[in-house]
Parts: C-alpha cells; structure tokens; sequence
C-alpha cells in the first residue's frame, strides 16, 4: 500500500481529486466505484469544481456504489442512493442510464447482488474503487470476520457500525439492521483502489489495516495485497502509525509525475 500523509483532509481530497480526475480524462469511458459517508465529501465537492469551472467530462462514466441499507426506498434522506445524488450526481453530468447502486428494496436479494456483480463485470470492472474506512475497518460495509473473497452480498451491520452511522438518522432506532454491499472480493478486483481516512477516530483502524497482519478482523487491512492501492491520510488519522516518518519521506522523494 502507498501511505501518503497530508497536512489535511482537504489536501488529502484535492489530491484524491486530482486522481480522479486524471483517470476520466485519459479513459472518459472509465467505470469508477463510489463510497458513501462524510470522507469523500470534500473530493467529490472538488471533483464537482472541476466538472464546472474544468470542463471534466462525466458524461461516459459509468458509476457502482458499495453499499445500501436494506429496507430504504431511495427517497429516504438517509439512503446511499439520496446522499449520492444530492452529493454527487445532482451536480454533474453522469447519465442516469450508467449510474448504479444496490437496491435497498430488492425483493429477491440473491438474485439482484449476482446482477450486480454480473454489471460490474459487463461494464468491464472498477478502474478506481474509492474508499472510506469505519472505525472497526470496514470497507464498504464489509465488517470484521466477513469472507476477504466475498461478492456482493446481504451484510448484519455491528453496533459500533450503527452507532456510528446514527447520526444520519432519526433515531439510532432506526439505523436498519441490514445491508447490501459489495463484498471485499468484488473490491480487490478493482484495477486501482484509493482508501481516504481523515480524524483520530480511524487512526486505530488505519493502523491495524496498513501495519498489522491481514486479517478479516480488519477487512481493510487487505488492500496489502492490492498491486494499486493508495491510502491517503490527514495527520489525526495517521498518528497510530508507526513508521508514518517513512512514508512521509518516501512521497517526498517522489518525482512530480509519480505523485497522485
Ligand atoms: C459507512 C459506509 C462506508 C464508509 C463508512 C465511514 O459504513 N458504508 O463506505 O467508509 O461509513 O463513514 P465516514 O466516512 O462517515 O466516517
């Protein structure tokens, strides 16, 4: 994995950006994969910039989302599908047609997550998975013990999770139990995977994913064996890290070219 430190979650975005945005400009047909939550706020706030003052063209992109709560129309406020059209999708120009996102009042669960995974494969794979961490280091909503080969599946959140997620709900009562998300394998098959983890509260998660043993306990801690993850980071996020001097001096080193 490449560790890169910024000083800020906002540097940390315009960079994230900055590689987005480099990706749909060389391959505008690309297939990118998309996370919910408040870390890719801000990236998608610049990619949106780009978009209107750039002319960065979405109109061949193809979109998945991880995950979605089972149960939520996606009318509801707290839905992936809300949050990513109010956040993203209402502000560029990806058409509706190539925009996709599991749905959280499918009948027939099974079948509709092979579809899924049957569309990704379709629309030739995820070029970039972007990626935000919870604090017990799930990714998408795979949490601890779930399979590292895993597909897209129905997924029982743990209380931490649905602690965390409570404050985009009513009432913690009413975070849903149960979810659809793409399973850890359907991530690694991503060609490029870039993890974001901003605040103190994920440095335990980020550092148990990049220095600790690969484990299912931290579902993140995978992309060790992703030939193209890149993990970026503000500083409260990598303060558990141990050797987080080195990785600041090796993207230091870096020429200009080989930055994100
Ligand atoms: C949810 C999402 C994840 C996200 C996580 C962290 O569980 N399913 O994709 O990474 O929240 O959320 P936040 O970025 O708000 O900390």
């Amino acid at each position: 994995m490449e560790i890169i430190i910024q000083p800020s979650a906002e540097a940390a975005s315009t960079l994230a950006a900055r590689h987005v945005a480099r990706l749909v400009r060389e391959k505008p047909n690309a297939i990118l994969g998309l996370a919910t939550g408040s870390t890719p706020l801000a990236l998608y706030r610049e990619l949106i910039r780009l978009h209107r003052d750039d002319g960065l063209d979405f109109s061949h992109v193809t979109t998945f989302n991880l995950d979605e709560y089972v149960g939520l129309a996606p009318t509801h406020p707290a839905s992936y599908h809300a949050f990513m059209h109010e956040n993203f999708f209402a502000h560029l120009n990806v058409p509706a047609s190539r925009i996709h996102i599991p749905d959280g009042l499918a009948t027939d669960i099974p079948t509709h997550c092979r579809a899924y995974e049957d569309a990704i494969s379709s629309a030739g794979g995820l070029d970039l998975q972007i990626l935000g961490i919870g604090s017990d280091g799930h990714i998408g909503f795979n949490e601890p013990s779930s399979s590292l080969a895993s597909r897209t599946r129905i997924k029982t959140l743990t209380p931490e999770t649905r602690d965390d997620n409570a404050r985009f709900f009513d009432s913690p009562a009413s975070v849903p139990h149960h979810v659809i998300t793409m399973g850890v394998g359907t991530i690694m098959d991503a060609r490029q995977v870039l993890l974001l983890a901003f605040g103190e509260k994920k440095a335990h998660a980020i550092a148990t994913a990049v220095e600790g043993p690969i484990t299912a306990m931290n579902p993140a801690s995978i992309l060790q064996m992703h030939p193209v993850a890149k993990c970026l980071l503000d500083e409260p996020a990598a303060t558990q890290l141990t050797r987080r001097d080195y990785y600041r001096w090796v993207f230091e080193q870096k020429p200009e070219w080989q930055k994100v």
